[in-house]
């Protein structure tokens, strides 16, 4: 129980922190246009704090939570199509799901070299950097996509892993995945799937029946995929989620551990939150894989809607879509950066390809769009764009 000095402590301390959150721009004012990340699905913010304490880095004390984290991911593994040998291990998120993945192919290998496409997120130079390896990168098609042509004469003795992005930070691009899975298939290399913002949209477009690339175990060259629940999941941050075609390699990844209730730890983090996991697993179960369907047709509808209101002001895109991802060739851009921030919106920027992202995520609504416009073409007047 607290006193009444506790409560006049509690809300002073409640208000200083409103005072500093008035200043962070937020994902339900619709006004961030340009993150991979989302508003957490209404049941995600009500579950999360129900399970504030949980520690999945430790199960032996939360069996409960341990129970919902099993659950969590069979919903992962199902539409996924994994084989029954394999495994998933919740991680941070894309960061920590491919450095995971390298951490196995490193260990399962001995080699040190993995072949990437130029379009590969950051986190791989936190790789070579944190385990000493080497990337060796494929350039692109003018799709934004891994050039195929160019994989098999780049594998060496050396080769650990070959990487494939199913949703590109820039451009939310699909690289050919069915294609390296074969030449992976073929030359015996590791595949690693960085399925980050599009392991939670690609499938179920798929199931809808669009054309996309197979990004799923069903392509048999495929050893991991990694997927963020906290970017297309419309989950909480921080949950992502390593899949392991086999179940065993995550002892490549374990250590003796003491002092908590299991005899090894698997993974880079010790005390793991169990609070976005049972949110997360709570959105899953809310919307289940027909919900989930019916949101991504519409952000795709809502996609369609953004990219016909942009390019009708005059604006020119870096590619057409193929996901929810818009990306604007401009000009002026920090010009524009800047006063869309002025007025209140976040899109992001793309500098080496002269232009800002727009990502229409779950919370993203037409209205907003309507909202948005005007601004935009203000903006890019006032700049001299237009
Ligand atoms: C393709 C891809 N991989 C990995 C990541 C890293 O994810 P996180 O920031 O959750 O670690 C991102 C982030 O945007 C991404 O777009």
């Amino acid at each position: 129980m607290t006193n009444r000095s506790d409560k006049k402590k509690e809300g002073k301390i409640i208000q200083k922190l409103k005072q500093y959150q008035k200043k962070d721009f937020s994902f339900s004012s619709g006004h961030i246009l340009g993150s991979m990340c989302s508003q957490p699905h209404p049941i995600a913010k009500k579950t999360y704090i129900q399970f504030l304490e949980t520690n999945i880095g430790d199960p032996g004390l939360f069996p409960g939570t341990k129970e919902i984290e099993q659950k969590f991911l069979s919903f992962i593994l199902n539409f996924l199509k994994a084989p029954k040998t394999a495994s998933g291990h919740i991680v941070s998120g894309g960061t920590e799901g491919n450095i995971s993945s390298m951490w196995i192919a490193k260990q399962l290998t001995d080699k040190k070299e993995i072949i990437l496409p130029e379009s590969a997120h950051f986190s791989f130079k936190k790789i070579a950097s944190l385990m000493d390896m080497k990337l060796k990168s494929i350039p692109l098609t003018p799709k934004h996509t891994m050039d195929v042509s160019q994989i098999k004469q780049n594998i060496s003795d050396d080769t650990a892993a070959i990487i494939g992005i199913a949703g590109t930070t820039d451009v939310g691009a699909i690289d050919p995945i069915p294609e390296i899975s074969e030449i992976c298939t073929d030359e015996h290399v590791f595949f690693h799937v960085d399925a980050a913002f599009g392991g939670f949209i690609i499938p179920f477009l798929n199931q809808l029946g669009y054309d996309l690339p197979t990004i799923d175990f069903s392509l048999p060259g495929i050893n991991s995929i990694s997927l963020d629940a906290h970017k297309m999941g419309y989950a909480a941050i921080p949950l992502g989620t390593l899949v392991l075609k086999d179940e065993s390699w995550l002892q490549e990844i374990s250590v003796n551990s003491q002092c908590i209730s299991t005899k090894k730890q698997a993974g880079i983090l010790g005390t793991r939150p169990g609070a976005p996991v049972a949110a997360g697993y709570a959105v899953t179960e809310f919307l289940q894989n027909k919900g989930y369907q019916r949101l991504m047709q519409n952000i795709m509808q809502i996609t369609e809607y953004t990219i016909q209101k942009i390019t009708n002001l005059g604006l020119e895109l870096v590619t057409k879509p193929t996901l929810n991802v818009i990306t604007v060739k401009v000009n002026h851009l920090d010009e524009i950066i800047n006063t869309l921030a002025q007025y209140g919106w976040k899109v992001n920027k793309i500098d080496h390809l002269s232009s800002f992202r727009i990502v229409i995520m779950p919370q993203i609504t037409k209205p907003i769009i309507d909202e948005f416009i005007p601004v935009l073409k203000k903006t890019c007047k006032e700049v001299g764009e237009l």
